[in-house]
């Protein structure tokens, strides 16, 4: 039997070849073990973000570290194009069943995407700029795809604002940015974890200049 994954695991990864390997077996539990359990909100909080600043023009959508498609469940804009990449095959199969994504693409966020540039009009993440995941160098390549005036909408965990070098990103990155607005919301309404119930997040809003 495989032993139950959660918080702690995702937390311990290094590489993106542990993520691989992590969220093979976690796919198939995730939304009812770890997101439903603990009333995970980060993706319902980046959908009512993403509704407050966006406009009809915002469009195709990327969600970046897709992972079952919370995101995609939450943001349920029938009109609108919502692409979604991650690296995990395994969380992609149980988002491409849930039919809110319109391509499903399979990539290293490390790496460089087979994706043109200014192809999307936003960018939306949840719990991917986090402990082991992906740092803020993944930003470069993700202002590449977007085009001019593109929204950014996403999670950074509040922990690693500073020591994953976020701010300095966000200087270094500014003139090609509008400047950024930080709201800090609670990741889990309800989580007994007692190292991690009472995280948060740092949603970030921006555009691309
Ligand atoms: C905690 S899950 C979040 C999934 C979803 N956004 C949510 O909020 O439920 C993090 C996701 O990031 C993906 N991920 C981690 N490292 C990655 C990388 N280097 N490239 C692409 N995706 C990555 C994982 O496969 C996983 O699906």
């Amino acid at each position: 039997m495989t032993e139950k994954k959660g918080l702690k695991d995702a937390y311990s990864l290094k590489t993106p070849e542990d993520s691989i390997n992590l969220y093979k077996t976690w796919a198939s539990t995730y939304d009812d073990d770890f997101a439903k359990q603990n009333d995970y909100r980060s993706p319902i909080e980046i959908a009512k973000y993403y509704a407050k600043y966006s406009n009809d023009t915002d469009n195709p959508i990327l969600d970046v570290g897709a992972g079952t498609g919370l995101i995609g469940e939450c943001l349920n804009q029938s009109a609108s194009e919502i692409d979604a990449i991650d690296i995990s095959p395994e969380m992609l199969e149980i988002a491409r069943a849930k039919n809110c994504y319109s391509k499903i693409i399979e990539a290293d966020l490390t790496k460089r995407l087979l994706i043109n540039d200014n192809h999307y009009g936003a960018i939306v993440s949840a719990g991917t700029f986090t402990h082991g995941h992906v740092g803020p160098n993944v930003l470069d390549e993700l202002l590449r795809v977007t085009r001019s005036g593109g929204l950014f909408v996403f999670t950074i965990h509040y922990k690693l604002f500073k020591k994953a070098g976020f701010d300095k990103k966000f200087i270094e990155i500014k003139k090609n940015i509008t400047k950024p607005i930080f709201y800090e919301v609670d990741v889990y309404g309800n989580n007994p974890d007692k190292d991690h119930g009472s995280d948060h997040v740092i949603i970030t809003v921006f555009r691309k200049k």
